[in-house]
């Protein structure tokens, strides 16, 4: 059994990852935890050391402890049929670095394999950028229904007007499993719905055969290639770009 701080922990985790505290909003005081029968002191204490811990609580002097100002303003926590897509942490470092330091899956993206503090950037990068007001960037971790660690990420952000780009990448453990399909899915339908985008584009190389099938699938059209698109691998590499509008997208 967990101890009583930790549980006290992960059940705060929750609380602030769902957004029910705003960010630099005061916890409740330690002793008011102790008076609602939480815990002792040291309890709550350590319960809140350990939020501090995962970056989701600042310590502020004298009057309990605050959200962290640049956790996102209102966490995204998508359910789809195969996958959860929910804000990074900064306890995903490892599983982030067995995807974006693996060249079988940056190989055909728009940059090369990343080292470890090239992970831990991507991730903080990704925090705060969720903080942003308005917020531009939705970049989400892929899990499964029953696992909260991270197998893949999903990214759309905003460029243009009402318009998003997609990105995507699953671990290659867990590929052919129709994780990224269920994914970009369950993002692209609630950036039409949530964000009111009109247009999405996800921009494929030429040679990358599942993330093209994954766009027709989900009913992209194939719009044209644009030259030269990305420098990767020590190389140019083409893109074939693909689109969606708000009202061809019935998934
Ligand atoms: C592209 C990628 C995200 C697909 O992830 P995945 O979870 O394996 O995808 P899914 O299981 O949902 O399958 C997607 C489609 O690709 C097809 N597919 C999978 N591997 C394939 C391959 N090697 N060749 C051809 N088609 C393939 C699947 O059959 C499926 O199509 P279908 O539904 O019509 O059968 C994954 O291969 C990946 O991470 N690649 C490296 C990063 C990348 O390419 N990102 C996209 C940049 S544009």
């Amino acid at each position: 059994m967990a101890p009583k701080w930790q549980e006290l922990a992960d059940r705060l985790a929750a609380q602030i990852r769902r957004g029910d505290f705003a960010p630099g909003q005061h916890l409740p005081h330690i002793r008011e935890l102790v008076a609602a029968g939480e815990g002792s002191k040291a309890t709550v204490h350590a319960a809140y050391k350990a939020l501090e811990a995962q970056g989701l609580v600042t310590p502020s002097r004298g009057r309990g402890t605050i959200v962290r100002p640049n956790s996102p303003v209102k966490p995204i926590h998508l359910v789809g049929k195969r996958v959860v897509l929910r804000e990074f942490t900064r306890e995903d470092v490892d599983d982030v670095l067995a995807i974006i330091g693996d060249d079988k899956v940056t190989t055909w993206l728009s940059f090369d394999s990343r080292d470890r503090a090239q992970a831990v950037s991507m991730i903080e990068g990704a925090i705060e950028r969720a903080s942003q007001e308005p917020r531009t960037e939705f970049y989400l971790g892929v899990t499964k229904h029953d696992d909260d660690r991270v197998i893949g990420f999903v990214r759309i952000g905003l460029s243009g007007v009402q318009a998003g780009k997609l990105g995507y990448a699953i671990a290659a453990k867990e590929w052919g499993r129709g994780y990224a399909t269920d994914a970009a899915r369950t993002l692209v339908t609630y950036a039409f719905k949530e964000l009111a985008l009109h247009r999405i584009t996800a921009a494929i190389g030429p040679e990358n055969a599942a993330s093209i099938a994954m766009a027709q699938q989900l009913g992209f059209t194939r719009e044209g290639v644009l030259r030269d698109h990305v420098l990767t691998n020590g190389a140019w590499r083409d893109s074939v770009l693909y689109s969606v509008l708000a009202h061809e997208w019935s998934k």
